[in-house]
């Protein structure tokens, strides 16, 4: 059953424009493999981003910088072949779209045709338009990402807010009318204060999609591994945690150590 308020057999950009105009709000979280993308998609998920923060959850590595484009599309086929009904979009990883628009183009063409994805992403307003210009002039659809980009963490040097004071407020306002301009059907905003994330959001027809924006964005995303809690120690104001798995799967996995070195799994019935 799907948890919009009309049900749709199949999420596209174009149900994602609808929503916005009527006022629904999207529900986007992150996957990278066959069985969780199963499950969120069963639970009527809207969108499901195959997110670089792979890097992060299923690699381990400090930043979303080391991951490939190779690596991506593994994650992404993986994700497609457990979806029914989300709209399924992908990261295009560091490396493989900036300062060249025909790597770019490159890049998001191996995602569409080697995954089956439905849509990339792309961090970034006007320093990486004409990347953005050259993968719409393919008929492939992006999600822009404004706001706090993880692929720019050395540049940064920090995971704080971004576009606090006034100056970066608003390239940030002129970016996402930049990319709903060149074609995006819709922009993630991270960690920025609610009140630009609400105005952005107001002065836009495509639908905008806020991590640590607020409450007045017409979507919200989150990383699937926060909410469910697997990953522990991370406990940013903006996320809310649903379960607490890490806890969960760490005694059901002690439980299982103390039955084998007792003996008592296999039991009769478990065996044949
Ligand atoms: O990679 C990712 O998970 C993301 C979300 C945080 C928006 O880009």
């Amino acid at each position: 059953m799907s948890a919009t308020k009309k049900p749709v057999k199949r999420v596209t950009t174009q149900v994602l424009m609808d929503m916005k105009k009527n006022g629904e709000k999207i529900a986007m979280l992150t996957a990278y493999d066959f069985s969780m993308a199963k499950i969120l998609d069963d639970a009527g998920i809207d969108v499901l981003l195959v997110g670089d923060s792979a890097s992060n959850v299923m690699a381990g590595h400090e930043t979303t910088v080391p991951i490939t484009l190779d690596q991506m599309i593994y994650h992404a086929a993986s994700v497609i072949r457990g979806v029914k009904r989300a709209l399924v979009v992908v990261d295009l990883p560091f490396g493989s779209y900036q300062g060249n628009s025909t790597l770019a183009l490159e890049s998001a063409i191996r995602i569409m045709k080697e995954s089956g994805a439905h849509a990339v992403k792309l961090e970034g307003g006007h320093e990486i338009i004409e990347s953005v210009q050259r993968i719409l002039s393919a008929g492939i659809p992006v999600m822009g990402h404004l706001g706090l980009t993880p692929q720019s963490i050395y540049k940064f040097g920090t995971y704080t807010v971004r576009a606090k004071d006034a100056a970066e407020a608003k390239i940030l306002k002129s970016d996402a009318k930049l990319l709903e301009k060149t074609g995006c059907f819709s922009i993630v905003m991270e960690k920025i204060p609610a009140k630009l994330a609400k105005a952005v959001t107001k002065s836009l027809k495509i639908p905008t999609i806020g991590i640590g924006a607020g409450n007045s964005t017409d979507g919200q995303v989150l990383v699937t591994h926060d909410l469910m809690g697997i990953t522990k120690e991370f406990h940013p104001r903006f996320l809310r945690r649903y379960l607490e798995l890490y806890d969960e799967m760490l005694n059901a996995t002690k439980s299982y150590i103390e039955d084998v070195k007792s003996s008592d799994f296999p039991n009769e019935k478990e065996q044949y």
